[in-house]
């Protein structure tokens, strides 16, 4: 009995190691060229992104261990597949395999990388204090926090804003590139809002570099989605991506609104 006890001790992962993970986060050698490491495009300098790559923005990562759902539209299952992932997507980091990675920076295995990370990015958030004031009634009131709402400022769901570029060279109709259904074109996920103040360029395209640019989006309604020919609009997609979220509408808000609400932004 005891010697079963022990046997588990002794097998049981070593408890992953956050300082381990900050330096392999920091690593080049991660890469197959060993010139990019994850900091480079997530730069703790720039709240864990940096600009678009290949169309979309690097999403920040303090709350990345809390999420149910991860990447833009939702690709990524699991905290695990997310941080692995760009281990060997070719544009990225570009290794032919994820554990001869790990075992480059004298690790056991692609498991060991992940843990060792995933314990690092633990280390990243910290509850705020609630902000409270003007702005705070008008996250609620404008609809904000119907999307972005619990804890972590964000409903996990996907939505349409009218930012997939329909039509366009950038196009990317977001969630549908996963679930294949067009009824999903143009959704994206709705990021989390801690630590935004330091999160520019915002949203999947980096379109906005100020938060005030955002909530202006917001007060106007969102997103336009047009088709320029009669080509265009006979795509089955057209109806279903230029159809934005309900919630999408344009807003009633006054100079001082907007002021009240970045301020409240800068608070999370
Ligand atoms: C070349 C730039 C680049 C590099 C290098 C990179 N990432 Fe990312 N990362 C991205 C982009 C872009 C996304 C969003 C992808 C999408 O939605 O299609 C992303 C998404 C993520 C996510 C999901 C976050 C969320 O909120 O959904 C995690 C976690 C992550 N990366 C961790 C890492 C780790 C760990 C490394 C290093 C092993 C790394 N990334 C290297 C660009 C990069
Ligand atoms: C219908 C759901 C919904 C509503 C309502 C909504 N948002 Fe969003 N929000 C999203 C989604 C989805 C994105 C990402 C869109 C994209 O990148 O294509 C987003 C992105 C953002 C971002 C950028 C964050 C980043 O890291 O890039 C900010 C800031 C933001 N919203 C603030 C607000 C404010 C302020 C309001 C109210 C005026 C609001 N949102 C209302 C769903 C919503």
């Amino acid at each position: 009995m005891r010697w079963i006890v022990f046997c588990a001790l002794i097998s049981a992962p070593a408890q992953a190691d956050p300082e381990l993970g900050r330096r392999l986060f920091h690593d080049p050698a991660l890469s197959a060229n060993g010139a990019m490491s994850c900091a480079d495009c997530h730069d703790p300098e720039r709240g864990f992104t940096s600009g678009a790559v290949g169309g979309r923005t690097p999403p920040p990562l303090h709350v990345a261990t809390q999420l149910s759902v991860w990447g833009w539209d939702g690709r990524h299952e699991s905290l695990r597949a997310a941080i692995l992932a760009p281990l060997t997507d070719p544009r990225e980091m570009a290794n032919p395999d994820a554990d001869a990675a790990a075992r480059r920076v004298g690790l056991v295995d692609a498991d060991a990388l992940a843990d060792a990370i995933g314990a690092y990015l633990a280390t990243l958030d910290s509850p705020p204090p609630t902000p409270e004031g003007r702005g705070a009634e008008l996250f609620r009131s404008a609809g904000c926090a119907d999307c972005h709402s619990g804890p972590l400022l964000t409903d996990e769901g996907f939505h349409n804003l009218g930012l997939s570029a329909f039509g366009e060279p950038s196009q990317d109709l977001g969630r549908m590139r996963v679930t294949g259904d067009p009824a999903d074109a143009g959704r994206f996920r709705t990021p989390s809002l801690r630590h935004v103040a330091q999160t520019a360029p915002y949203m999947h395209t980096g379109h906005f570099r100020t938060l005030e640019g955002v909530v202006r989006f917001y007060a106007q309604g969102g997103g336009k989605v047009w088709a320029r020919n009669a080509a265009e609009a006979d795509r089955p997609m057209y109806p279903e991506a230029a159809r934005l979220d309900p919630r999408i509408r344009p807003l009633d808000l006054s100079e001082d609104d907007i002021a009240a609400l970045v301020a409240f932004l800068k608070q999370l």
